[in-house]
């Protein structure tokens, strides 16, 4: 891929916000604020794609369930084979005797992927689960 032209920019901010801002990204391990800025930019665009249900996204589902819990794992299974097509991939840890963890990797539209995201964490026995959404339609 090509190099985006760049375009230099002053910014006025206060004095204040600036060493905050100065900790925060050298605590992050930036090495320029342009490139604390840029992450700054694409993190608020990807945050306002995900809000919309008809965007193209890819989802990071994490289930945490009860091992134990008779035909919790049939009826995950289940609903992944109904949407195979959404599936990317799937990865399975026995966290404990009681515990299993399930990383699940989605593709789809936003609406999509938390339709299916909420039937999975709702079954019951789930006891914790985490959807992460991120878009790179806005950020090419
Ligand atoms: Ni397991």
């Amino acid at each position: 891929m090509s190099q985006p032209s760049l375009i230099r920019f002053g910014v006025s901010i206060e004095q204040d916000l600036i060493k905050k801002f100065d900790r925060h990204i050298a605590h992050a391990g930036y090495d320029t604020r342009s490139e604390a800025i840029r992450d700054l930019i694409r993190a608020r665009l990807v945050e306002e794609g995900v809000q919309d249900p008809g965007a193209a996204a890819t989802g990071v589902l994490s289930l945490v369930y009860d091992h134990h819990k008779r035909e919790l794992e049939e009826h995950l299974t289940g609903l992944q084979h109904d949407h195979h097509e959404m599936i990317i991939a799937t990865t399975h840890v026995h966290l404990d005797h009681h515990n299993c963890l399930e990383v699940i990797l989605l593709k789809g539209t936003v609406g999509e992927i938390r339709e299916i995201g909420s039937a999975l964490a709702s079954f019951k026995g789930v006891k914790h689960s985490s959807l992460s959404l991120t878009t790179t339609r806005e950020i090419h």
